[in-house]
């Protein structure tokens, strides 16, 4: 199992969501956060005075897949729609995965990340 982690721009949000909807990757965690990259952030000007912005707020995806195929496959996803050729358009970090728990039924591992034959669509359950 591989952890899949993105850092996008803050507006790419959606897009990437959709993104990851359409190659059927499920399972997803998504958070605020803020950092920099190799410019350390960047400085501008408010009212007159140079200031330092050196944390950006970005949008971080979380996605556990079964293998390096799905790995690619949603890094490919991600990628294509979060680009825009700028510095800050974000990172994709893969990391191995250890162990995975369904809490509902207490299957393991890959059975835990893939869907569960009674799942339905229902968004609201999560
Ligand atoms: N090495 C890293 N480790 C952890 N997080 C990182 C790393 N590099 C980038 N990030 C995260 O990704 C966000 C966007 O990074 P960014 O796209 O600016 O990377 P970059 O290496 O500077 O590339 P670019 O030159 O295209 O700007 C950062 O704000 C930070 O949250
Ligand atoms: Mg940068």
């Amino acid at each position: 199992m591989i952890k899949v982690e993105a850092i996008v721009r803050e507006e790419k949000l959606e897009d990437v969501k959709e993104a990851l909807r359409a190659v059927d990757v499920r399972g997803i965690t998504v958070s605020q956060v803020m950092g920099c990259g190799t410019q350390l952030g960047y400085t501008h000007l408010v009212r007159g005075s140079k200031v330092s912005m050196n944390m950006l707020p970005k949008v971080k995806f979380e996605i556990v897949v079964s293998n390096e195929d799905w790995a690619q496959v949603a890094t490919d996803a991600i990628v294509k729609v979060a680009r825009t050729g700028e510095p800050g358009d974000g990172k994709v970090f893969w990391y191995p995965v250890e162990r995975a728990v369904r809490i509902r039924t207490g299957e393991r591992d890959r059975e835990a990340i893939t869907p569960a034959p009674s799942d339905g669509e229902d968004e609201a359950q999560g």
